[in-house]
């Protein structure tokens, strides 16, 4: 192994309150029903995606326009609420773990479906810290396609067996083994059958890699 492919939300940071709370929002707005177990299906998956979950409970169809306009919306009350995150969001063992694993000479690397990656990552002060970063922005289909680790692994120049993918959501470790990357799961991700490593703690990662 050369390499960790981090999933974002979930995994470096927990944004799930935000999501839910700017979803939350949009949905009372429209008179939809949506609850935090609801909020769980959203994980890993893309911005329309959900909207589409979300749009499950609708009791009339929106056009593709509409739809849009919804998902900037949320967006943008989701962009607001991240204004509140800084530095002090990144738990210190997440930062030990990911200076364990660099000085232990791994490449690491993002692989999110979120097109707020480069946000986030600045609002926590990781700016800079990442040898690639693959995102919503850069792919046309979300998890569990294994497109956003691909993508991640060929900036790394590594081949998917190289990688570790690291994730929280079912969906992310199905995209992990479609594209050949083996993977640790933390939470749910942890029950998927093909989790590789299932792990409690993200500093587990330290007994799986070092
Ligand atoms: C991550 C989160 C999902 C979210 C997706 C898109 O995968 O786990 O809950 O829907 O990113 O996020 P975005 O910031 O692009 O709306
Ligand atoms: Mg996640």
């Amino acid at each position: 192994m050369k390499a960790v492919i981090f999933d974002l939300d979930g995994v470096i940071c927990f944004t799930d309150k935000y999501h839910y709370q700017a979803w939350k929002a949009l949905a009372d707005r429209l008179g939809i029903y949506f609850d935090e177990q609801i909020n769980n299906r959203l994980r890993g998956v893309s911005r329309m995606a959900s909207l589409e979950i979300i749009l499950e409970r609708a009791t009339q169809t929106y056009s593709q326009e509409e739809k849009e306009a919804f998902a900037s919306e949320k967006n943008a009350l989701y962009v607001e609420l991240l204004q509140q995150m800084s530095p002090a969001d990144l738990s210190d063992e997440v930062r030990e773990t990911l200076n364990a694993l660099r000085a232990g000479g791994y490449k690491l690397a993002i692989g999110s479906s979120s097109k707020n990656t480069k946000l986030i990552l600045s609002r926590l002060g990781l700016g800079d810290f990442f040898d690639a970063i693959s995102d919503g922005t850069n792919i046309t289909r979300s998890k569990p396609d294994p497109e956003v680790f691909l993508k991640a692994a060929e900036m790394l120049s590594l081949p998917p067996e190289e990688c570790l993918v690291v994730e929280d959501a079912k969906a992310g470790i199905q995209a992990a083994f479609a594209g050949g990357f083996s993977s640790a799961g933390i939470g749910e991700a942890a029950e998927h059958p093909n989790c590789t490593y299932p792990i409690k703690h993200f500093s587990d990662l330290k007994k799986i890699l070092l």
